[in-house]
């Protein structure tokens, strides 16, 4: 069928506004709405409880969702994740006991690297397990079992509401494993699908601050290097938000773990660089903030994205603040993906980059 652009301007536009929508689609395939519980897939070929470890192999934006997902099975599932962009997973002979489990994470289902990895976790014995947009591809094909991302066609290039669908359908599996290795009682169980159900009205909420984020891109189309922070969850969603603005508006940009400045990158920092900390007001926000701190006094410009606590707990003077709603720890990087987005999103319209279709990008890599 034909996809249109509707009334924006580009598909990407589109696509970041449909989220709300696609990812309540998506969520609702896994959780069950009345009994408040995750929905186990018919013939899942493994049980979450007799698993040592998860494999999670993808390329791209793909592989940042793969990297949010750690924090969640580790920390709702105690259940111990090794992720690695595919490309450097198929060649790198990983020692695999047979039985466990190896999930491959791609929007085509056609991305050559990703495939190749799959062909090799097959041959050392894996359960094969696919988050897949494109439910005829080749590696929904090859894969034991499919997770489903139910985004409808992505068109733009850059992948917005597939990866905010592969980070539903992440943390929707990682309360179900957190529930089946007894990690999580009945009642977290509830509270955390119950605060799954929400993300979708968050992210309308989020995308009310596009006005704002609009007047800030303006300014940032005129940087030539960006900075993102984040530590935890947010860590990836920094390396995201850096890919994205790379991707469509060919400012360079970075994402690092906001502990890792010290590191090496405070040696850039100056007036020249805006540094977009993302920081929702969670358990590591103070150690997020003095980093932002040690930003400050060196006179980087800080955008800051946080909630109303995170806003009056910064101590920081900042640049501009994106103030998003006050959501629950295990949703905030679905959420908080849509400001990254339309950041990258409107400094890409300003430079007048042609957003859908950026230069020497494909949508899927199907060559090595
Ligand atoms: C390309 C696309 C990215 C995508 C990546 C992985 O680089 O431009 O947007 O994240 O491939 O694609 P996949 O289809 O495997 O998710």
């Amino acid at each position: 069928a034909m996809v249109d652009k509707g009334n924006y301007r580009h598909f990407m536009a589109k696509e970041i506004h449909e989220q709300p929508d696609v990812v309540a689609r998506t969520l609702a395939h896994y959780l069950d709405l009345n009994a408040m519980t995750t929905k186990v897939p018919e013939g899942l070929p493994f049980d979450f409880a007799n698993l040592q470890r998860v494999v999670i192999t993808a390329c791209g934006t793909a592989f940042y969702a793969g990297l949010v997902a750690k924090y969640w099975f580790e920390r709702l599932a105690r259940l111990p994740v090794d992720i690695d962009v595919a490309s450097e997973f198929r060649y790198r002979e990983t020692p695999l006991d047979p039985g466990g489990l190896a999930l491959f994470i791609s929007q085509s289902g056609e991305t050559a690297d990703t495939l190749a990895s799959l062909r090799y976790c097959k041959a050392e014995k894996q359960h094969i397990g696919a988050v897949v947009n494109v439910k005829e591809s080749t590696i929904a094909r090859e894969s034991d079992v499919i997770f489903p991302t139910i985004a409808g066609p992505e068109i733009g290039v850059a992948s917005t509401k597939a990866f905010t669908c592969q980070l539903s359908v992440l943390a929707s599996m990682a309360v179900m494993a957190g529930r089946q290795r007894g990690v999580l009682s009945a009642d977290d169980e509830g509270r955390l699908v119950r605060a799954l159900t929400e993300t979708p009205r968050y992210m309308v909420d989020a995308l009310k601050l596009e006005p704002q984020i609009e007047r800030l891109a303006r300014n940032l189309a005129k940087a030539s290097d960006i900075l993102y922070l984040g530590r935890g969850s947010s860590y990836p969603l920094a390396m995201e938000g850096a890919l994205k603005l790379k991707e469509i508006s060919y400012i360079h940009a970075e994402g690092y773990a906001a502990g890792e400045l010290k590191h090496g990158p405070i040696a850039l920092i100056d007036e020249t660089m805006p540094v977009i900390v993302i920081a929702p007001y969670d358990k590591v926000f103070e150690k997020t903030a003095s980093n932002m701190q040690e930003v400050a006094a060196r006179g980087g410009r800080i955008i800051l994205i946080t909630d109303q606590k995170g806003a009056a707990a910064a101590g920081v003077e900042t640049m501009e603040t994106l103030v998003m709603p006050d959501v629950p720890a295990t949703i905030a990087p679905m959420v908080y993906s849509i400001p990254i987005q339309l950041l990258a999103y409107h400094t890409a319209v300003f430079m007048g980059t042609d957003v859908d279709q950026p230069r020497n990008l494909a949508k899927s890599v199907t060559v090595e």
